[in-house]
Formats: C-alpha cells, structure tokens, sequence
C-alpha cells in the first residue's frame, strides 16, 4: 500500500472509531447474511467478541506501515481460526462484509477511494487467513 492509501484509511477509520461497536455489530450482520452457518461457530461472548473484532482492526489500521507487525498480527489471526479452515470463499464474505460495515457507519464519506485503498488493507490481512 501506499502513503496516500495508508492514511486515507487511517483517516476514515478514525472517523469511525468512535462508533466501533456499530462497526462490529453491522460487520457480523452482513457477515451472517452471506454465511448464514458461521452464527453457530461463534460460541463464547459475543459483547467480548465485538470488541476483539474492533480491537484487531485497529491495531491492523494503526500499523499498516510497520511490515512486521501487520505479519504478527496475521500470525495471529491464523492461529485464531485455524480450527475453522476458512476458505477464500469465506475470507471474501469478511472482506465484503467489512466494506458494507464501513458504508453503513460512514455513508457518504466512503467514497471510491477511500473503499479501493481498504480493500487493499484487508487484504493485506485477510488473505492470511485462508487454509494454505
Ligand atoms: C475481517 C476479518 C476477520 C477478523 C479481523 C476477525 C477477527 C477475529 C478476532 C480478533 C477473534 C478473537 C480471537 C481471540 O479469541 O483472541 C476472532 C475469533 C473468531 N472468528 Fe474471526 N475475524 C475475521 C473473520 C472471520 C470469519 C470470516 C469467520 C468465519 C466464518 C470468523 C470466525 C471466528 C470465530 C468462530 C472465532 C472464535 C469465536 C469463539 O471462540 O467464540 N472470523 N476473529
């Protein structure tokens, strides 16, 4: 990625971060309606859940220019879902789930862009994810 896609969403993450838990709650929304299956793996505390999505998401955002980190941090989201064997069908749903999340907490302010440069963000980091 690049400087100006770098901060273009460092900037509108910024404008979202203080509704993050509407984030949250539209990106499982969406997600749950391209994968009406995934509902039933998510076992645990779905309140603490949220906040781990948002929490992982801004530490991505934050540290898009630190190569190394952005690794560890996928690291972690392979161990994460190991045990799920996600796919590129279902890392696509997150991607597209993510955007419509976005959209739905920035209207407008998700211009063209702004959308290009996040989808190359997630998939930076989605792409991780998938079983290898
Ligand atoms: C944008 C993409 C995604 C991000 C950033 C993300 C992030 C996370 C994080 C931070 C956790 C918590 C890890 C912990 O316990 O420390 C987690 C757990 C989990 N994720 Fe994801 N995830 C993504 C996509 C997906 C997808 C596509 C699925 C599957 C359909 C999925 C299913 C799960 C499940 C089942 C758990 C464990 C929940 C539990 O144990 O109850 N995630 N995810």
């Amino acid at each position: 990625m690049n400087t100006q896609e770098i901060d273009c969403v460092q900037q509108s993450f910024a404008k979202v971060f203080a509704r993050k838990a509407e984030l949250a709650e539209r990106f499982y929304v969406h997600l749950f309606a391209r994968m009406p299956e995934a509902r039933a793996l998510f076992r645990g505390d779905f309140i603490k859940q949220k906040t781990m999505l948002t929490a992982m998401i801004a530490a991505c955002v934050g540290n898009l220019e630190d190569g190394r980190t952005l690794q560890d941090l996928g690291k972690k989201l392979i161990e994460v879902h190991a045990h799920l064997n996600l796919d590129v069908r279902e890392t696509e749903a997150a991607k597209r789930s993510l955007i419509a999340a976005l959209r739905d907490v920035l209207g407008a302010e998700l211009d063209p862009v702004t959308e290009a440069a996040w989808g190359r963000a997630i998939g930076l980091v989605a792409g991780t994810m998938t079983r290898h």
